[in-house]
């Protein structure tokens, strides 16, 4: 079986999807890997290295896109360029493994069903513990918390500890995080050994226990967050009297705090408005706001994605794409988790698609000429737009 590893072309995307450790791996197991040339360049894996691993190294997408059973990638195929599109390339019959965002791009799914595209989209990988080491959207969380508060501290007039010294003594920086799921609890952790004071908040009652164990404190707001916790260990959507609620509760919180990491998300809804413009204007100046919520709307009214705007000398940071701003880690666990996925895929070196299995199906969109995912599949059909 051949595997391919194209050169990734989204704007600002620094990733590869198999570092040459993968390819080791993979080659020892009797695959061919073909990697684009100069495809892991930015992420600081050069040519020689994935030659050296066993890799074949080939120059332009076309022939690994083409020319290979199996296409690994990051970010979902898109228009070059030159005007062309990435999926036009890829085989029919042939299998392609990446993030392909189908619940906002269901148009992309309708594309790789119409090209004959096997598609797995490591989003719809189930949130179950078989599953664990299979979960890229963890594994990428993980560094964009960890970046998060490191854009927070660049971006803050102070320091983040407590310093006595000579010259006097500096109160540690006051960090809250609203959202503690995986981005979150990594940015409770950067923050903590920084030396910041750390509050944080999330409506999952269960997280609770998580927050303090790292060192901070959890918020406890008059909201009933009973029925808070959906399938899979994510939130529930609320309802818009809740949010209401939440955004006057938080608003003190908000107000006293140096820094905000923001990373609550509802999967498939918009990001609910947890800090509204009063909120951000009760901030003092110089203070920081990081939206990881950027790219689903904000967490943050007045949020912009991919750029850093100034609201009353508050700075809003709406980040999108953090992982490929810690490329060389984020390629390294993201090839860990693709190449876990494909190993479960599997058998005596070829892709034999149980299709009863859970993580098989569950991670599924595209098959034999179909979207195989319902919630897509009624995405794509009720939304006539074009792919982006
Ligand atoms: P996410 O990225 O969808 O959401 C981030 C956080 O925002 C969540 O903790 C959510 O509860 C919170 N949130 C939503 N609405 C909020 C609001 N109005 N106010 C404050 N916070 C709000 O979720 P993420 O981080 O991907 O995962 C959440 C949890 O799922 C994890 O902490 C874990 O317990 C579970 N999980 C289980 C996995 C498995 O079993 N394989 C894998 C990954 C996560």
């Amino acid at each position: 079986m051949i595997v391919g590893v194209p050169r990734e072309i989204a704007p600002g995307e620094r990733r590869v999807a198999l570092v040459p450790d993968a390819v080791k791996g993979l080659c020892a197991d009797g695959l061919e890997v073909r990697v684009e040339t100069g495809a892991g360049t930015e992420a600081g894996f050069s040519d020689e290295a994935y030659a050296a691993a066993g890799a074949r190294l080939e120059s332009g997408a076309a022939a690994i896109l083409g020319g290979s059973d199996l296409v690994l990638k990051v970010q979902p195929p898109r228009e070059r360029p030159d005007g062309g599109h990435e999926v036009d390339d890829l085989r029919a019959g042939s299998t392609l493994i990446a993030f392909l965002r189908p619940l906002d791009e269901p148009q992309l799914a309708k594309r790789l069903a119409a090209q004959g595209v096997t598609a797995f989209s490591m989003e719809l990988m189930p949130r179950i513990t078989r599953a664990q080491s299979m979960d890229a959207l963890s594994a990428m969380s993980t560094i964009a918390g960890y970046r998060a508060v490191l854009l927070a501290a660049a971006a803050l007039p102070k320091i983040f500890p407590m310093m006595v010294t000579a010259a006097g003594t500096i109160s540690p920086a006051r960090v809250l995080v609203i959202g503690a799921g995986v981005a979150g609890l990594q940015a409770i952790a950067t923050a903590r050994r920084l030396g910041a004071v750390v509050d944080a908040y999330d409506t999952r009652p269960a997280v609770k226990e998580q927050v303090e164990s790292l060192g901070a404190r959890f918020v406890e707001l008059d909201l009933d967050t009973a029925d808070a916790e959906g399938a899979g260990g994510y939130a529930k959507a609320q309802d818009e009297a809740f949010y209401a609620r939440q955004r006057e509760l938080l608003g003190k919180r908000v107000a006293a705090a140096d820094v905000v990491i923001t990373t609550a998300l509802v999967p498939g809804q918009r990001a609910p408005l947890l800090i509204d413009e009063a909120a951000v204007g009760a901030m003092r100046p110089g203070s920081v706001i990081v939206d990881l919520a950027a790219e689903q709307g904000g967490n943050c009214a007045g949020t912009q994605p991919d750029r850093t705007v100034s609201v009353g000398g508050v700075s809003i940071i709406g980040a999108t794409n953090l992982p490929s701003e810690i490329p060389a880690n984020s390629s390294q666990m993201y090839a860990k988790v693709v190449v876990t996925f494909l190993k479960h895929l599997m058998s005596d070196g070829q892709l034999v698609l149980d299709l009863e299995d859970e993580i098989t199906s569950g991670a599924l969109l595209t098959h034999e000429g179909k979207i195989v995912n319902e919630a897509v599949r009624a995405r794509a059909e009720g939304d006539p737009g074009g792919s982006r």
